[in-house]
């Protein structure tokens, strides 16, 4: 008997303390919200989620955010309980959170509950630039909170955002020599993407505030790569770096390579299953927490399609293309029966920016700044 493909669990906490002006994921502010009524629907939500996948062990849970750190340890050991009781978990699983700086004193509860990987929101080195990503902590309490964190968990990552207003490429690199000083094992590397429909996008388009050139931007994702890698720490996707294939994020790997995960929790999106064996299943839950817990009790709380071929390839293609070993050609063409765009492939290729081997497909460092292009024309349709 095959063994059954890997299966990851995301739980989407939406609340924080505070809405950052850059960020446009499914977010709300914490104060005053019920709690205890969005941690019972998630519950249920699982619960029904177990009904639909039949039988299967889980190899990651990933808690993400919003600030899952805000979520009480109480219901965060809740739903490791709840998922290891309908599920199980196979044998080193990943169970991962995302934590923001500011509630370091709720780690140790977040480890008792179950948690062995966190990724701490540090974002920047100093108070000013803190201050201008309108993040409601400190430098130092950051770095602090990364310290507890290391003393904690297994395994410790930080994300930071580069390319802000006023930064320069000699300014990143004295901020991520800081950052790989710190002897972390993974680094998430964000640059700044200015939003539509964000505070910061509004700032941008009255022209009071203006992110770095394209061509310091640009240098700043080199110097990103040369630190990293000078340091040890591959840069296994676009924006992420770790210490050796222990050390790379499980949970994302699905996202990248065409994996199955069922999602919990308001605005969470789900996918099971491939178009050759029956269908792709796409699930994105109610946005807002009422909207969310009040679909779960009567039964639903999701959206869902079955992706076509052609969705499941461009989708396939798009992410897969994001890591270093790149898209796995023979499983997309078993998934789905396409291929990617040859003609396309082949021009990347004499341009040194794509390498076509072991039928797989991947964006070489010369073409690491063109990913976004490339990935479109490969995408078949
Ligand atoms: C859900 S948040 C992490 C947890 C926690 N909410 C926090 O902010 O510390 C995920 C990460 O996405 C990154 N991020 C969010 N919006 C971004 C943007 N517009 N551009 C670049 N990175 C962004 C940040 O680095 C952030 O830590
Ligand atoms: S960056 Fe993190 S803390 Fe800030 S609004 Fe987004 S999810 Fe919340």
């Amino acid at each position: 008997m095959s063994t059954p493909p890997a299966l990851g669990l995301y739980v989407h906490w939406p609340y924080c303390a505070r809405i950052c002006p850059y960020c446009d994921f499914n977010v709300y502010r914490a104060r005053g919200a019920d709690t205890g009524a969005l941690t019972a629907a998630i519950l249920d939500d699982i619960a029904r989620w177990r009904d639909r996948t039949g039988a299967r062990r889980l190899t990651s849970l990933h808690f993400g955010g919003g600030t899952p750190s805000l979520m009480p340890p109480g219901d965060i050991a809740a739903v490791i309980e709840a998922a290891d009781r309908l599920f199980g978990f196979e044998d080193g699983a990943e169970i991962g959170l995302e934590a923001n700086p500011k509630e370091a004193a709720r780690l140790p509860g977040i480890a008792s509950a179950g948690v062995e990987r966190v990724s701490v929101g540090v974002q920047a080195f100093d108070d000013a630039s803190l201050d201008a990503l309108g993040r409601d902590h400190g430098a130092e309490e950051a770095l602090a909170a990364v310290a507890d964190a290391q003393d904690l968990f297994a395994r410790v990552s930080i994300d930071l955002i580069y390319a802000r207003e006023g930064q320069t490429p000699d300014g990143w690199r004295a901020e991520l020599e800081r950052a790989v000083a710190l002897g972390l094992d993974h680094l998430s590397l964000y640059q700044l993407t200015i939003e539509p429909g964000t505070a910061f996008a509004r700032k941008a388009e009255r022209g009071a505030l203006i992110p770095p050139a394209s061509e310091d931007a640009a240098e700043m994702f080199e110097i990103a790569q040369d630190l990293t890698a000078a340091a040890g720490l591959q840069a296994y996707e676009i924006s992420n770096h770790a210490r050796g294939a222990a050390n790379r994020s499980v949970h994302n790997r699905l996202y990248w390579t065409g994996g199955d995960w069922i999602g919990a929790g308001p605005g969470a999106h789900s996918r099971l299953g491939r178009h050759s064996e029956g269908g792709r299943l796409s699930a994105e839950a109610a946005a807002t927490p009422g909207g969310y817990a009040a679909g779960v009790a009567a039964g639903g709380g999701h959206e869902t399609a079955v992706l076509t071929a052609l969705e499941e390839a461009q989708e396939r293609v798009l992410m897969g293309l994001r890591i270093a070993e790149g898209l796995d050609r023979a499983d997309l063409r078993g998934a789905t029966g396409l291929d990617i765009d040859m003609d396309a492939a082949r021009r990347f290729e004499a341009q040194g920016m794509l390498a076509l081997h072991d039928d797989r497909a991947a964006i070489t460092p010369a073409g690491r700044l063109y990913a976004d292009r490339i990935s479109m024309e490969l995408a078949p349709g």
